[in-house]
């Protein structure tokens, strides 16, 4: 690949999952224009109850989320990673602005086609917010209020359980190292469920999942050069309730040499070879207990939609010194 000096990172990651083995692909390669369209679609199927759930938390229950944000109501910064066009948010946005209370919205998004959507949105339906929209990494540009407001950071749509356990507290001691003492945090989070249910969720009779992932295959041949034909791999989906992952696989239906005519490389599937695509992480309270305590924050609320099937959860950063204080199974209390 030393031969592809125009090649982009992520390309270079998927070429690069293609020859492991087992075979994967990045799971950001999902969302080209075609792919976020997709999972729009994804979001409003009946199976893929997650969205209703976050959105009936967010609505029934933001009083709960303002006081903990601000117990005192002084203003803060809502920071939002991955905000997409914020249309969920909005809502939250809405509600908050309703009050009085005196605060910022920053939607970080790599998509600049999203936040101008988002912009345009807020604009007409929220016009008196400061919104401070900033596209790309979601640290590059991270800066802290002068005047000592208090951050809070969300990660909703239960992005986190799309990251194997390892680099999710990572990525959550990442966020931690940005903040001060004090500031919150706000997670969408799927919880552990009648597998059933959650197999459902990731496998719709529609067909729309399967095209998601089936998409894959599509920006590989357009962005990539190559051959792949999209009727000779399957969408599949399964669940562990031994771990409470979900994950996705394409799976080739055939023996196929799949080429490419932007670098030199060709890839061979057996027939039933699969290439993991995606993985959602499923949780329980005491994994969100611990992962909080791992990675320098105190949970501090534990909201779940009526049907109990999703939570939104609240922590608070706490001083470095105090995780190692905290009793190591705490999170069984
Ligand atoms: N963040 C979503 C989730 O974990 C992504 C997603 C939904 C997804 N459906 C999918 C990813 C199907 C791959 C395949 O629920």
């Amino acid at each position: 690949m030393s031969n592809s000096p125009l090649l982009d990172e992520l390309s270079l990651r998927a070429l690069t999952g293609l020859r492991q083995t087992p075979k994967r692909l990045p799971s950001m390669y999902f969302y080209d224009d075609e792919g976020s369209r997709l999972f729009q679609r994804i979001m409003c199927l009946p199976g893929y109850y997650l969205t209703e759930a976050e959105r009936e938390i967010l609505a029934h229950q933001w009083p709960k989320l303002l006081d903990a944000f601000t117990p005192d109501g002084r203003p803060f910064e809502l920071i939002e990673l991955g905000s997409g066009d914020g249309s969920k948010t909005l809502e939250l946005c809405a509600a908050f602005d309703k009050t009085g209370v005196d605060f910022s919205y920053v939607p970080v998004d790599i998509s600049p086609h999203a936040l101008g959507s988002l912009l345009r949105a807020f604009d007409q339906r929220l016009p008196g917010l400061r919104v401070q929209a900033r596209t790309g990494d979601y640290f590059s540009g991270w800066r802290q209020p002068g005047n000592g407001q208090r951050q809070i950071v969300m990660f909703m749509g239960s992005n986190l359980g799309n990251m194997p356990l390892d680099e999710a507290r990572a990525f959550l001691n990442q966020i931690r190292s940005h903040m001060q003492e004090g500031d919150g945090l706000l997670l969408g989070l799927d919880l552990m469920k009648n597998p059933h249910t959650l197999l459902a969720a990731y496998n719709d009779p529609e067909g729309v999942t399967a095209a998601f992932n089936l998409n894959l295959l599509r920006r590989l041949n357009r962005e990539l050069g190559m051959n792949f034909k999209l009727d000779r791999f399957s969408h599949y989906a399964c669940y562990s309730p031994l771990d409470g992952t979900a994950r996705s696989f394409l799976v080739s239906l055939d023996k196929q040499t799949v080429r490419s005519t932007r670098v030199d490389l060709q890839f061979q599937f057996e027939p039933g070879e699969t290439i993991y695509t995606e993985q959602s992480q499923k949780y329980s309270p005491a994994m969100i207990r611990q992962l909080a305590q791992d990675s320098g924050f105190a949970p501090k609320l534990h909201l779940q939609d009526g049907q109990g099937r999703y939570c939104v959860s609240f922590w608070q950063a706490i001083k470095p010194e105090m995780v190692r204080h905290m009793v190591p199974n705490a999170s069984q209390a």
